[in-house]
């Protein structure tokens, strides 16, 4: 077992509301038809001038100010997004900027909604391989910005928001106790952006034709969603020798209310176990998982020696899960 610890935690949300009301009124469909297929009943969208940047900058603010370290001592920031501020440089070198801060190493981890425990995978094998001792951990998207809001197949689904962890060494015996992950990269057209990169930069016809935006295929992504979370985390499970009554908390990455139905009764937690935002929030993608370890915190449901079961899966395909004890 890695022996760490959520020093603290953050979120930053945009104020702006839209409801599934509010969607009635942009594409053809209901609260009814959002609800009962997704679970998701209003998300957040950023302003015009906000970038991913920003809500990271503020989330990490958050857990620095929770975690009693200041945003300049960390030893390495790392951020799972799919929604970058720019192609390059990398949204943490955007944060950086936005704090003020530098010197330490920074940079982004491109694995959907699977960003975050990427990027927590990664912070606690450099932790473990005594690369630093403090690091800044965050997942944030502005999907609100990629996405086509003509496609009420995809449009009703996606909402903007970052959460951050800043991550340390532990006393007494939290950490991660398993850990899993993979990808399979056969499958990335079936949700992807098509232009932008060098496939196909942009061009008048791109931007014509929407490539810019999110691209799915949403019963398969549905489908292999399922499979790969409750497998990832039964793994996990069966690593850190955890039984589902073991479990405390349950974060599914929060895509869709089914998904994560679906997920947990493949591990056998109890539904009661399982904490959920979707239904404020929506899909996320990499900022689902932190902005919902960060309100269970605040509920009180993670206190210290409770055991957290996350599970991710997203564009790539890819996947993680952790089983940690708080
Ligand atoms: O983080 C990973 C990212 N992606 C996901 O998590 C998405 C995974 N997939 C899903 O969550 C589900 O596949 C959706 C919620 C996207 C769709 O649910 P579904 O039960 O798979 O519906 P469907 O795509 O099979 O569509 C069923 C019907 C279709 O109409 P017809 O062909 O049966 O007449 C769609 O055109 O629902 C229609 N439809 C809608 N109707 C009202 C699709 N989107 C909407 C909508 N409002 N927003």
């Amino acid at each position: 077992m890695l022996n760490l610890k959520f020093l603290g935690t953050g979120s930053a949300l945009p104020e702006k509301v839209l409801s599934n009301r509010d969607l009635e009124r942009m594409v053809e469909t209901s609260d009814d038809w959002i609800t009962t297929r997704t679970g998701i009943k209003e998300r957040r969208i950023a302003r015009d001038d906000v970038s991913t940047s920003d809500l990271a900058a503020a989330a990490l603010t958050e857990a620095c100010a929770n975690a009693g370290v200041e945003p300049g001592d960390l030893d390495g920031i790392i951020l799972g997004t799919s929604t970058t501020d720019t192609l390059f440089p990398s949204t943490a070198c955007w944060v950086q900027q936005r704090l003020g801060i530098k010197g330490m190493f920074a940079f982004d981890v491109s694995a959907g909604c699977s960003g975050f425990l990427y990027a927590l995978e990664i912070a606690s094998a450099l932790m473990a391989g005594g690369r630093g001792r403090r690091f800044g951990v965050i997942g944030a998207e502005v999907m609100s910005k990629v996405v086509n809001w003509r496609d009420r197949g995809t449009c009703v689904l996606f909402g903007d928001g970052a959460g951050a962890a800043v991550i340390g060494p532990g006393s007494g015996d939290s950490g991660i106790l398993a850990s899993s992950w993979g990808a399979d990269g056969s499958l990335a057209p079936c949700l992807y952006q098509p232009a932008g990169g060098t496939q196909r930069p942009a061009t008048l016809e791109t931007v014509q034709e929407n490539l810019h935006t999110v691209h799915m295929q949403g019963r398969h992504v549905f489908r292999h969603a399922v499979e790969a979370m409750a497998s990832a985390a039964l793994t996990a499970m069966d690593r850190a020798r955890l039984t589902a009554d073991d479990v405390d908390v349950l974060i599914p990455h929060q895509a869709n209310i089914r998904i994560m139905e679906a997920t947990r009764q493949r591990t056998g937690v109890p539904a009661e176990r399982m904490f959920s935002v979707v239904d404020r929030y929506g899909n996320m993608s990499a900022a689902t998982i932190p902005i919902a370890i960060h309100e269970a915190k605040q509920a009180g449901l993670l206190k210290d020696g409770s055991i957290l079961l996350t599970t991710a899966f997203g564009t790539g395909f890819t996947w993680a899960a952790h089983a940690i004890r708080w």
